[in-house]
């Protein structure tokens, strides 16, 4: 298989804390991979080392063949902004703008001709997504699934080819975080590799891979079977053990 992300002997101190110890990691593309661990065990940091969004200070990562670290900034940023989607737990929409161009904006940057076009391609996500009609909505005016379904149709205006979510369901409520995580799923099912950060089993049990984390390191995974069909139940029942086993 093709890989997306090849991250070796990973190592990140934050002053004389060892945040990575020596983690190394492949995504393969088409991938639907979650990380797991206990606060603290360094999972966002993995995720922005993996997504060049922060320097390494030692090992290499490697994004569809490029090696991160011999990237200047500025073709690190376009990289980023050409082949990475990012999700976060709180969408970092702007308060002045509605929900449209909150999504259109990062792309529209330089792109003033394409506007009209990059605007249908806004619209035509926001109706993939389920929040067709609420374009021209304050982000104030939405619910927080909703303005997490608008940060997933932002995350893909460019394209890309990975998607990268940190905790994209943590402040949801249960049947929203089903919605998103049903979401994922379809873009994943499309092409997309996904890469998210969870706490929840549940969301966990629904991605294809799952690494568990602990105090900067990958310390297990799981690899669910294409081949065997397993209720999402059962799935759990596989993540909550693994994670007795590892004691997290
Ligand atoms: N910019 C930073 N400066 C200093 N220390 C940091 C910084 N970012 C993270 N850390 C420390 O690195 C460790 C790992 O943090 P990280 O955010 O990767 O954890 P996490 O697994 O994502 O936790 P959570 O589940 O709470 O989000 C923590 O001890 C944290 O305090
Ligand atoms: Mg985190």
């Amino acid at each position: 298989m093709e890989k997306v992300i090849v991250g070796t002997n990973i190592r990140k101190s934050f002053g004389h804390e060892k945040v990575l110890r020596n983690v190394s990691v492949e995504i393969e593309t088409g991938e639907f991979i979650s990380i797991m661990g206990p606060s603290g065990s360094g999972k966002t940091t993995l995720m922005f080392a993996l997504s060049g969004m922060d320097e390494i200070d030692a090992g290499s990562v490697q994004f569809d063949g490029k090696e991160l670290v011999s990237l200047s900034d500025n073709a690190l940023a376009d990289l980023r902004r050409e082949q990475m989607g990012f999700v976060f737990q709180q969408p970092t929409l702007l308060k002045n703008l509605n929900l449209l161009d909150n999504i259109v904006l990062p792309v529209q940057k330089g792109n003033e001709k394409k506007s009209k076009m990059l605007m249908e391609k806004g619209q035509k996500l926001m109706d993939q997504m389920g929040i067709a009609g609420l374009e021209q909505r304050d982000i104030t005016q939405v619910s927080g699934g909703q303005l997490q379904r608008a940060g997933i149709c932002r995350a893909l205006m460019g394209n890309p080819k990975i998607i990268f979510g940190d905790e994209p369901t943590g402040a949801l409520n249960s049947k929203s975080a089903q919605e998103i995580i049903y979401i994922l799923s379809e873009i994943n099912k499309q092409g997309t590799t996904v890469c998210i950060v969870t706490h929840d089993v549940k969301v966990a049990a629904q991605t294809q891979r799952v690494l568990f984390m602990s105090d900067g390191q990958i310390v297990s995974q799981l690899h669910f079977s294409r081949e065997r069909v397993q209720s999402i139940d059962e799935r759990m029942v596989e993540v909550t053990e693994k994670m007795r086993e590892i004691d997290i």
